[in-house]
């Protein structure tokens, strides 16, 4: 029998080993986690839920070079707990409550200790490995053996497993039958819990993704290797990121937990005043569509005229930031020798009076910094791009990785997540914030960092311009698996539905040889409510000007304000539909959604202040109307006594401002 030594904060008590020594309860009693200790000195946890087993005891470890975890170690436990409610200068609740109990199982030998740190919330698990290792600098690890043993079948949503991009259409199969799949990896058992697996605190480590082990049959965790085959080098001392477990009662439980970002540390940066949520326009969907280019010719899109163009736009309608792609020099080499230059405009683009004509109208200039993958470059002038930017009073930067990075990296690879790092930290010094495509992950490190404020690393509105594109069921899976991770630049709010603008342009570049047929697939009061639902600080409405110009449903974004206060997902199952309402001030905004199925859905406005009468401005699909560009636009007074019906058409959806009568 091993020895257990078990530390109550202060008071280290000495026990004998039993299971129930190292249970952990969350603060509500309905979660708990075990971790158990074989004779041959495996590492397990489990996790049950409501007293039922959700997922059965399941391995834990790390495997590394230098380092062995032994038989028959010292057990000394150390438990804690919080509960506690901090703030953020954004998010989708700028207050959230961290409330956890805690336990720290440290498995001693004379070399080395490894602890894992488990915590208990009331909407989930968390644990991770905490490695000390003496007599060594640094450690090879080639393994992380983390098992997920689900003790009952369900369904699961997920993308597959895959180490350079999360561009990948949903795959909803029996929890049995999953071979891979990346995080978040959202299921249902068959009992009805709701869950999603993912990872918290990712720096200097791989990404995990899961796999089933051909022996074992179980899920477990793989993490995308370097070149060379190794998992990650780390140090003798060092701590992986959790590994979560979200655990819900119904599928919104899960977009309404804070636990991802509770596990991140606080904010490192103390002045923030700089970092503001912000609605943009920009040269953008142009390139996409093929009536743009992003290289310098006779449908250059970045050019001053453009610009001016776009500034106005911007400043005329209550937006705040304008995004230039194909500005700097280098969209010949792309897909090529991936040679950008990060400072030098196009001659066509005149960034000095832009940028003053931008100030003069109170709008902020985004740089883009496209990368091809060619990281050793852009990191050599990371610090004097940052600089210059900063020098121009802009203060976003949008990153882009769009094909393989130099040297066999993989994206998600320990070498991506330091080089995604180091640009939010770089940028931190020069005041910008971060709005990164083909990124990592978002596992919760804007608590950390706020200026990264939003990324894509899922298949944004870009799909609907090239290729068959997105659909219903697509999007209103997104809130319950990529959205659980954090905010998401999918860039919404295509008004010009099927396209017609560039149909008709005879001059369209084709892109993946036919885009003929690409339209959006949504009707056009989804796409007003996507910006609801899709949460992002930096909220993009992504259509040319020229479609929002005139149109009397753009009036819904003018109003918006990215810049919410708190948030709740009011209903919704995953894949089907999905309603979610943002306050900011006085204001709410609602956003409501529905797959391929038309349907209507009973809202009650309990989230309403009591007392306060509220007029309703309600951005409809038109009834059963064949045309997804048909809307209507209704009012009416509400309280929090009322009851909105949301009737929706076939990859419809509806949005709603409240406004307080005064
Ligand atoms: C892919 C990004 O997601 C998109 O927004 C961008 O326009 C292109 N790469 C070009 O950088
Ligand atoms: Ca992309």
């Amino acid at each position: 029998m091993k020895r257990l030594l078990v530390g109550l904060a202060a008071i280290p008590l000495l026990y004998a080993c039993s299971e129930t020594d190292t249970t952990l309860s969350s603060p509500d009693g309905r979660i708990a986690v075990t971790f158990t200790l074989d004779s041959v000195g495996t590492p397990r946890y489990q996790v049950d839920v409501d007293g039922e087993e959700l997922i059965s005891p399941s391995e834990l470890g790390l495997v590394a070079e230098q380092w062995g975890l032994s038989s028959n170690p010292m057990i000394v436990v150390g438990r804690t707990s919080l509960n506690e409610v901090w703030t953020q200068p954004w998010g989708e609740n700028k207050e959230n409550r961290n409330n956890y109990n805690e336990m720290a199982v440290a498995l001693q030998d004379s070399a080395s200790t490894l602890t894992v740190r488990f915590r208990a919330f009331n909407d989930g698990v968390a644990f991770r490995y905490e490695l000390d290792v003496n007599g060594v600098d640094s450690l090879t690890v080639t393994d992380e053996i983390t098992q997920f043993n689900f003790a009952q079948d369900g369904e699961s949503w997920s993308i597959p497993a895959h180490f350079d991009t999360y561009e990948l259409k949903y795959q909803h199969l029996p929890l049995t039958e999953v071979a891979d799949a990346n995080t978040p990896f959202t299921f249902k058992t068959n009992s009805g819990v709701y869950g999603s697996i993912h990872e918290a605190a990712l720096y200097d480590y791989p990404e995990m993704t899961l796999r089933r082990d051909s022996l074992s049959g179980i899920l477990t965790a793989d993490l995308a290797p370097l070149p060379d085959g190794v998992k990650a080098y780390i140090p003798a001392k060092f701590v992986t990121p959790w590994r979560t477990v979200q655990i819900g009662a119904k599928a919104v439980d899960l977009i309404n937990s804070a636990m991802i970002l509770n596990l991140n540390e606080p904010s490192k940066i103390t002045d923030t005043s700089w970092i503001r949520p912000q609605k943009y326009v920009g040269v953008w969907w142009g390139m996409h569509i093929g009536t743009q280019t992003w290289k310098q010719g006779p449908q250059h899109g970045a050019t001053t005229q453009n610009a001016i163009d776009y500034i106005n736009f911007a400043a005329d309608n209550n937006l705040q930031g304008v995004l230039f792609e194909g500005w700097n020099e280098g969209w010949e080499n792309w897909g090529g020798s991936q040679h950008f230059d990060y400072v030098k405009a196009y001659s066509d683009f005149d960034i000095d009076s832009i940028a003053r004509y931008a100030a003069k109208r109170g709008i902020e200039l985004w740089m883009h910094d496209e990368t091809g993958g060619n990281i050793p470059e852009f990191e050599a002038v990371l610090d004097s791009a940052f600089s210059y930017y900063h020098s121009l009073g802009v203060h976003t930067v949008k990153t882009g990785y769009a094909g393989g990075f130099k040297g066999g990296y993989y994206h998600h690879s320990q070498y991506g997540v330091r080089h995604y790092q180091k640009v939010v930290e770089t940028a931190a010094k020069y005041q910008l914030m971060v709005d990164a495509h083909e990124p990592i992950k978002e596992t919760g490190i804007r608590r950390t960092w706020p200026n990264m404020m939003t990324r894509e690393g899922a298949r944004g509105m870009e799909w609907n311009a090239w290729s068959e594109g997105n659909d219903a069921t697509y999007l209103t899976t997104l809130p319950f698996v990529r959205l659980l991770s954090g905010p998401m630049d999918y860039t919404p709010g295509i008004f010009d539905i099927t396209l017609e603008r560039a149909k008709k342009d005879p001059n369209r570049l084709q892109w993946n040889g036919d885009n003929t047929h690409c339209r959006v697939h949504t009707t056009l009061a989804r796409q007003m409510a996507n910006w609801v639902i899709i949460y992002s600080p930096l909220q993009m409405a992504a259509d040319l000007i020229e479609n929002y110009k005139g149109h009397e449903a753009f009036e819904f974004f003018r109003t918006f304000d990215a810049d919410c206060d708190a948030s709740e997902a009011l209903q919704g199952e995953i894949g089907r539909y999905i309603v979610i309402v943002r306050r900011a001030g006085d204001r709410f905004f609602l956003g409501a959604g529905t797959d391929g199925e038309a349907r209507t859905l009973s809202q009650p406005l309990t989230f309403l202040p009591k007392d306060v009468k509220y007029k309703a401005r309600i951005y409809a699909d038109k009834p059963g109307s064949a045309n997804d560009a048909d809307y209507e636009i209704h009012e009416r007074e509400v309280t929090a006594d009322s009851v909105l019906t949301i009737a929706m058409n076939p990859a419809g959806g509806q949005a709603v401002t409240f406004t307080p009568v005064k």
